[in-house]
């Protein structure tokens, strides 16, 4: 196999390996703006569809704010008791594994100048064959939201491209 072969052969499938698994989407808190005081995040999140499979990622000064995930009398309180989990790298990435309500506060003040937002996570809607292409227009529209990153999948893609440019050299 000629070097051009083998690089095409690759890019083909890491072009089906992404196709096949962009179905999960990371929702950016507050988009471009973030995780900071004074946005309504109710508006944010009744903009957006979250699926099981799904993550939602927050991005804010470490050295200010952080995540903790509460329940609903957190939520409601903004107390952090009986907390399920807590992030403070400025860049967290939380997989919305479940199908339920989740909730998320800021743990040093900031929920009380509105730093909550409470997502409910659906089901994954039904695969491929029936309405995917509707669901796929839908996501696209509305729901998604900012970058779309199927991390797993361009890890595979671009492992498969780099090995095989690397054999083809080799
Ligand atoms: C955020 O917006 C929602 C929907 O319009 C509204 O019900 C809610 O009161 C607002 N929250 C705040 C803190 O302004
Ligand atoms: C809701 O989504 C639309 C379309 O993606 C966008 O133009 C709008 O700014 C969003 N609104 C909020 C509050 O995020
Ligand atoms: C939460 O706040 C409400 C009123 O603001 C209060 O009635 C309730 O007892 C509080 N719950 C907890 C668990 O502190
Ligand atoms: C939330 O957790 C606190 C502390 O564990 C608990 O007292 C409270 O009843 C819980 N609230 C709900 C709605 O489950
Ligand atoms: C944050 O989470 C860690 C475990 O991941 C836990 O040990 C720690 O107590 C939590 N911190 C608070 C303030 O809840």
């Amino acid at each position: 196999m000629s070097r051009l072969q083998l690089l095409l052969l690759s890019i083909c499938a890491s072009t089906i390996t992404l196709a096949s698994l962009v179905h999960a989407t990371d929702h950016i808190v507050g988009a471009n703006q973030g995780w900071n005081p004074g946005i309504n995040y109710t508006l944010w999140a009744n903009n957006h569809t979250f699926y099981v499979g799904d993550l939602i990622s927050f991005r804010y000064q470490k050295t200010q704010y952080n995540v903790f995930e509460v329940n609903q009398t957190g939520y409601d309180n903004c107390t952090t008791e009986g907390a399920v989990g807590n992030w403070s790298s400025g860049k967290d990435f939380i997989p919305l594994d479940k199908a339920k309500r989740y909730y998320f506060i800021c743990g040093n003040g900031g929920c009380f100048s509105g730093m909550k937002v409470s997502v409910v996570v659906h089901d994954l809607p039904s695969p491929p064959h029936a309405g995917a292409g509707k669901q796929k227009e839908k996501n696209g529209a509305g729901g998604g939201g900012a970058g779309s990153v199927p991390v797993l999948p361009l890890l595979v893609a671009w492992i498969v491209l780099f090995f095989a440019y690397w054999v083809s050299f080799n």
